[in-house]
């Protein structure tokens, strides 16, 4: 095994769980002598850990590719050689028209893959040919990345539990580029918790497509994986995302009101209001549904913060259909939420269809969108002044003496305190409100 030092940047796009990919690409890589950078200059192998949800996100894929083109004919100018790879969804639904694209490319592989890292390399080596692997191996990928070993900072850790999806909403490309639904062994997971942990970790976040259809053997759901979870010594807290309505069951519902350590904080996308639009995307639910569910989630646990993401100017969404949207986003009342203008991905049945809302259109619905969801995100956290609240300290703040942390909801806290309070959570007085955050100062620390 060739041991020399090389080092590798790997630049990121798109969700959380190609974050955790990311991740775990380096210690993949790590065994073959391959250290981290965040230097393209000092890199030998740079990986584009891609996203393709929606255009402009693949898009950037392709810029990029241009500029690491030049820098690839430098450094063999130099008698050198740099390496180039596109990773995840892209990797996974263009395949070779990458490398027709972009010809500086030496290794296209999908998110399913990278535990094959060390082979694919060895493949390029030897043969000097682009290599490309599109395989859907998830069992075995989440077998070998089991014995990870590498090691993390910080006091909160994402961990993938659950990946692809059966769902077929008709906007979405995750079913084709992630994957068949595929829930990791409960003991898998437990495993890296414990590892986490014992890192000094102390909040998960539990990452799936459809994390909520996360199962284990005998029937076991997220509840039951959840209460395993937060057993381990050292998790304070854990988190989940992203929930399908539709897997949203009543176990997991019951433990948002039994279990301390489960955070008050909920991404639960519905992406309209329309039941006319809801069906078009195959959601399989109505707003009626979803307001029935919001309604059994609060009764549970009252003070739960939601989340969630909508789609405008899908095919065949009229104003009316639009103005559903807002109503339901009215009465929900979100902590916060993401919005997006509907994309085509090619592949997918919405693409295809005839009626499509004119970019003009979409962009003034997005705009009104966001307005009513940035007043009630500012509404949420004004609520909070006054109130104490637990936070969990994650780092030093950006001035010296000041510390960062997360509320239960989410929301980024700053408050004055000594380093030694990060990894504990102190219960914090809030004074203030900024944009996007919350400013205290502690009273306890637990
Ligand atoms: N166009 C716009 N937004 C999309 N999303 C998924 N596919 C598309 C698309 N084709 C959004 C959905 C999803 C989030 C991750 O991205 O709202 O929940
Ligand atoms: Fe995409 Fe729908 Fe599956 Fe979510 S549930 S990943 S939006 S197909």
């Amino acid at each position: 095994m060739e041991t020399s030092a090389k080092k590798v940047l790997v630049k990121t796009y798109g969700c959380q769980m190609n974050v955790y990919d990311s991740a775990r690409m380096g210690e993949v890589l790590a065994p073959l002598g391959y250290a981290a950078t965040a230097a393209p200059e000092e890199a030998d192998l740079i990986i584009l850990n891609t996203c393709h949800i929606r255009e402009k996100a693949a898009e950037k894929v392709y810029s990029e590719l241009g500029k690491l083109r030049r820098l690839k004919d430098e450094r063999k100018s130099q008698g050198g050689e740099l390496l180039i790879a596109v990773a995840g969804c892209v990797a996974q639904a263009e395949g070779e028209e990458i490398v027709r694209r972009a010809k500086a490319v030496d290794l296209v592989f999908g998110p399913q893959t990278y535990h094959r890292l060390p082979a694919l390399l060895a493949r390029r080596a030897e043969t000097g040919a682009t290599v490309v692997e599109a395989d859907f191996p998830a069992e075995e990928k989440f077998e070998s990345l089991g014995r990870g070993t590498g090691p993390v900072r910080g006091v909160t850790a994402f961990l993938t539990i659950q990946e692809g999806c059966d769902k077929f909403c008709t906007f979405c490309v995750v079913p084709y580029t992630r994957g068949a639904e595929f829930s990791r062994p409960p003991a898998q997971i437990e495993a890296e918790a414990r590892r986490l942990a014992g890192q000094g970790v102390r909040e998960l976040t539990l990452l799936g497509q459809n994390v909520n259809a996360w199962h284990g053997d005998g029937g076991m759901g997220l509840a039951g994986l959840v209460a395993r979870l937060s057993s381990i010594p050292g998790i304070e807290r854990l988190r989940y995302m992203t929930s399908h309505p539709r897997d949203m069951d009543g176990a997991l519902i019951e433990a948002h009101a039994e279990n301390p350590k489960l955070m008050p904080f909920l991404h639960l996308p519905v992406q309209s209001g329309s039941d006319r639009v809801l069906k078009a995307m195959n959601r399989d639910h109505t707003t009626t549904d979803y307001l029935k569910l919001i309604a059994r989630i609060r009764a549970a646990r009252p003070d739960m913060a939601l989340s969630g993401d909508f789609i405008v100017g899908f095919p065949g969404e009229t104003d009316a259909d639009f103005r559903d949207t807002l109503a339901v986003v009215e009465e929900v009342g979100y902590a916060s939420a993401f919005s997006f203008k509907y994309s085509p991905r090619p592949g997918t049945p919405a693409a295809e269809r005839k009626v499509q809302v004119p970019e003009e259109v979409k962009l003034a619905r997005l705009l009104e969108l966001q307005a009513l969801i940035a007043r009630q995100q500012s509404d949420f956290n004004r609520a909070c002044v006054g109130k104490s609240l637990p936070v969990l300290v994650e780092k030093p703040g950006r001035r010296p003496g000041q510390l960062s942390g997360r509320s239960p909801y989410l929301q980024a806290v700053h408050l004055d305190g000594p380093e030694g309070l990060i990894g504990r959570v102190v219960e914090t007085q809030i004074d203030g409100v900024g944009t996007n955050s919350l400013s205290g100062h502690y009273r306890t620390a637990a």
